[in-house]
């Protein structure tokens, strides 16, 4: 097999010193200890508790028990050469109920993760929200419930008091269009509900906390660099007809323009998709302005483009992705298309929104079925995806475009939500028997790869 490694002549030090390079992670896929000290259940603890949730009824309760081994995972991060981690807080850790009483071993706990970040000279990028919505508050209606926009906002004061005074990268949520659209629109992820009735409150509630929190951010921490990240795909018509066209344009507005476009001041995209202004019944006075923040950066997440067909059964989009396999293209383990270029589309696309301040790449990576192999994990299509995705952010960075920081995702094989623990995404393989940690051919290079810095 072709060595990538022979033809990709890239150097860290080509995306300029300021450059941010790091791993990404969240706490449910990686913590474990879902029950220890005062841990409150959240929506996933619940989720993958009932079969036929996940696969084989997997679930995080173990994961890569991050919890326990905090400082082995750090100090490996520390030997691999990585400047910047990001992760996220689990909000049930913190306030076990979601709001009211704050649990101090929670906070030790991101404390501890925290100062040996930071004793190890490694940057912590907190996230607020990756998923894992307290059980306790989805009993009251969760994202479908207005009221979520309080409970958020005294979370996150709490986070910000917390944490603040030593860390200043914080992205206030984690693609809210999956959140929102797996777990309220089909089902497919905690907390399992389906349809517009629970979508569109789910998405005016989640765009009003994420510049509610960056708000919060704003006047709590000193010097804070805040964000949000959104996933996003190039969408291509599957043939060049009208009607394809048409159907890509749809999918692009929900998978691409719904979250940051009211961030931005610019509204909901009912243009293109006329159902979306039945969120109207959700909207009140003043929430159009409350809904926009001045983000100092946006995250984008991207790891493939979709191809997109005209489909009269699909309701209100009236169009339906057309799989890698079924298109017998190159495809990672998720059935997603190997597609470089999408990731300089999508810088591209954020560069062209006035109001976009930043850009950093949150998250890019690839799952592969992984095995070990003579003591060694030796995943050759990870590491020349990585290196393809990484010539695009180049090339974007080239000619001009913003765009400040790359994370893999991720540093470790870990729990992939309703997927369970078979695709691999890390740099870092997982041994889930034993938990043992083992650096994959592509760590090896990227560790390298950042140490020429
Ligand atoms: C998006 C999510 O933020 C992360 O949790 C997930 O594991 C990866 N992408 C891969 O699907």
């Amino acid at each position: 097999m072709l060595n990538s490694s022979d033809y990709f002549d890239l150097q860290a030090n080509d995306f300029g010193d300021d450059f941010i390079w790091g791993v990404s992670t969240a706490a449910y896929q990686i913590e474990g200890a879902y029950n220890i000290h005062d841990k409150g259940p959240s929506i996933w603890d619940d989720f993958t508790s009932k079969k036929g949730n996940t696969y084989q009824n997997q679930h995080g309760n173990d994961a890569c028990e991050f919890y326990h081994k905090f400082q082995e995972d750090i100090l490996l991060m520390k030997k691999m050469n990585m400047g910047h981690f990001r992760f996220s807080l689990s909000w049930s850790r913190i306030l076990p109920k979601g709001t009211g009483i704050v649990s101090d071993k929670g906070i030790q706990f991101y404390n501890d993760v925290i100062n040996f970040c930071l004793q190890c000279g490694i940057t912590p990028w907190v996230t607020l929200y990756h998923w894992d919505l307290p059980l306790a508050l989805e009993e009251k209606g969760g994202w479908t419930n207005r009221d979520i926009v309080q409970w958020f906002q005294e979370y996150v004061t709490v986070c910000a008091h917390s944490f603040g005074d030593r860390v200043k990268n914080w992205m206030v949520l984690n693609e809210p269009m999956v959140f929102t659209g797996a777990g309220y629109f089909l089902g497919v992820h905690a907390p399992g509900r389906k349809g517009l009735r629970n979508f569109l409150p789910s998405v005016h509630h989640a765009v009003l906390c994420q510049a509610a929190g960056g708000r919060i951010l704003r006047k709590l921490v000193a010097n804070a660099n805040i964000g949000t990240t959104f996933s996003c795909s190039q969408i291509s018509p599957y043939r060049n007809n009208r009607k394809d066209l048409r159907a890509a344009e749809r999918v692009d507005a929900i998978l691409n323009r719904l979250f940051i476009e009211p961030s931005l001041g610019m509204g909901y995209p009912w243009d293109t998709i006329p159902v979306l202004k039945r969120i109207q019944t959700y909207i009140l006075p003043g929430d159009a302005e409350n809904s926009a923040f001045d983000f100092d950066f946006v995250g984008i997440q991207n790891y493939t483009r979709e191809k997109v067909r005209y489909s009269y059964l699909v309701p209100y989009v009236r169009a339906k992705i057309v799989k890698a396999s079924k298109r017998r293209v190159k495809a990672t383990l998720m059935d997603w298309e190997v597609y470089p270029p999408s990731i300089f589309r999508m810088i591209e696309r954020f560069n062209s929104y006035k109001g976009v301040n930043k850009i950093i790449i949150t998250e890019n990576g690839a799952a592969f079925a992984d095995e070990i192999d003579q003591g060694g994990v030796h995943d050759e299509e990870r590491l020349s995806y990585l290196q393809a995705y990484l010539e695009q952010v180049y090339r974007a960075k080239r000619e001009g475009l913003k765009v400040d920081g790359y994370f893999v995702w991720t540093f470790a094989d870990n729990f992939e939500w309703a997927e369970g623990y078979y695709p691999r995404f890390g740099l870092v393989y997982v041994d889930f028997n034993n938990q043992q940690r083992i650096i994959k051919s592509s760590g090896k290079w990227f560790s390298h790869f950042l140490g020429t810095r």
